[in-house]
């Protein structure tokens, strides 16, 4: 257990040791454990979280802004669309400024080519830590989320076990590529067998994919690229089919939807769950429902939704109180 993360920055969790994310695990673990018996865990008294946010969020703003509540601190809800952070203060500003006032500084900004660049830049000027509440490259405390549930269902023993992250169609909007890729770095940490399942349009970004497949062979796990859909969930163990957009392919809107029309059967259903392995349903959650995946899914005996949105919540917790003490 690692016992000094004051001032780190979770920008992605492939900058933190094994030894450190375990930590996070425990601490996340502990902290829902004395949330679920009503005992008080101030760990953040009078510290400040300024969460500036370049795109819109449910579940991350609310779940950061419970925390640093039961932390016993206070969040910011900073927005692009009311501020001058989109117009303006630079990210060596914000990191040189709202550094000063606040105790961390968490930052959504999913802008493809942008985001990643953005956050670092603020970090490199923050003497507080800078915490990724989402960008064009990681979704790091929705991976934290995901591996939590992960260790949950499987009681720590992980090694061996079959994910499928898998690509699924939707039309609401172009979804970043993050929390794939997010997820596959960290899985591929703890010796799970992990699937890429996508279109050949759907590439995740070639570093990033052999990060993978480096943890994977540090870890004893496996990387294993699909791109049939039905033969991701085949014997997994836990399936994660969500939508995310053609980037790699192309950025222009009009074209990356008429790409994914052409995977329009790339739904997650019943038939597809039975070829599973008794498998768990995750998703991060927006879902287009009986597009991406049915309701019968979603709402059925297989999904962890919810326990996975409620993980937000505890491993956020956990990294704040580690790092912004
Ligand atoms: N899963 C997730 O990040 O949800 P929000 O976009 O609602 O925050």
């Amino acid at each position: 257990m690692q016992t000094y993360l004051a001032g780190r920055d979770m920008i992605t969790t492939q900058e933190w040791t094994l030894d450190e994310l375990n930590t996070v695990f425990s601490v996340a673990e502990d902290l829902k454990r004395k949330r679920a018996m009503g005992v008080p865990h101030p760990y953040l008294r009078d510290k400040v979280l300024a969460m500036l946010f370049f795109f819109s969020s449910t579940r991350t703003r609310v779940s950061f802004e419970a925390g640093m509540a039961q932390l016993g601190g206070h969040a910011e809800f900073i927005d692009s669309r009311t501020t001058q952070i989109k117009h303006g203060d630079t990210g060596k500003e914000i990191g040189e400024i709202i550094g000063r006032y606040c105790d961390g500084i968490a930052i959504r900004q999913t802008d493809w080519g942008l985001g990643n660049k953005y956050i670092r830049g603020v970090a490199e000027h923050s003497r507080t830590p800078v915490l990724n509440m989402q960008c064009d490259h990681f979704h790091p405390f929705q991976a934290l989320a995901d591996m939590l549930t992960i260790f949950e269902r499987f009681r720590g023993d992980v090694r061996g076990k079959v994910l499928n992250v898998s690509y699924a169609y939707a039309k609401s909007y172009i979804k970043p590529i993050s929390a794939p890729q997010s997820l596959m770095l960290l899985a591929t940490r703890f010796g799970m067998n992990v699937r890429l399942t996508r279109p050949p349009e759907f590439e995740l970004m070639p570093e990033y994919m052999d990060q993978a497949r480096e943890n994977a062979y540090k870890s004893g796990g496996s990387l294993e690229v699909l791109d049939d859909f039905d033969a991701g969930f085949e014997g997994a163990d836990v399936v994660y089919p969500k939508s995310w957009g053609p980037l790699l392919t192309t950025t222009d809107d009009e074209e990356a939807a008429k790409i994914s029309e052409k995977y329009k059967d790339w739904i997650a259903d019943e038939r597809r769950m039975a070829l599973t392995r008794d498998g768990m349903y995750m998703h991060c959650l927006p879902a287009d429902r009986n597009i991406e995946v049915t309701d019968a899914v979603i709402d059925g005996p297989q999904s962890a939704v919810y326990d996975e949105a409620e993980n937000r919540l505890h491993v956020q917790k956990a990294v704040m109180a580690l790092t912004m003490r």
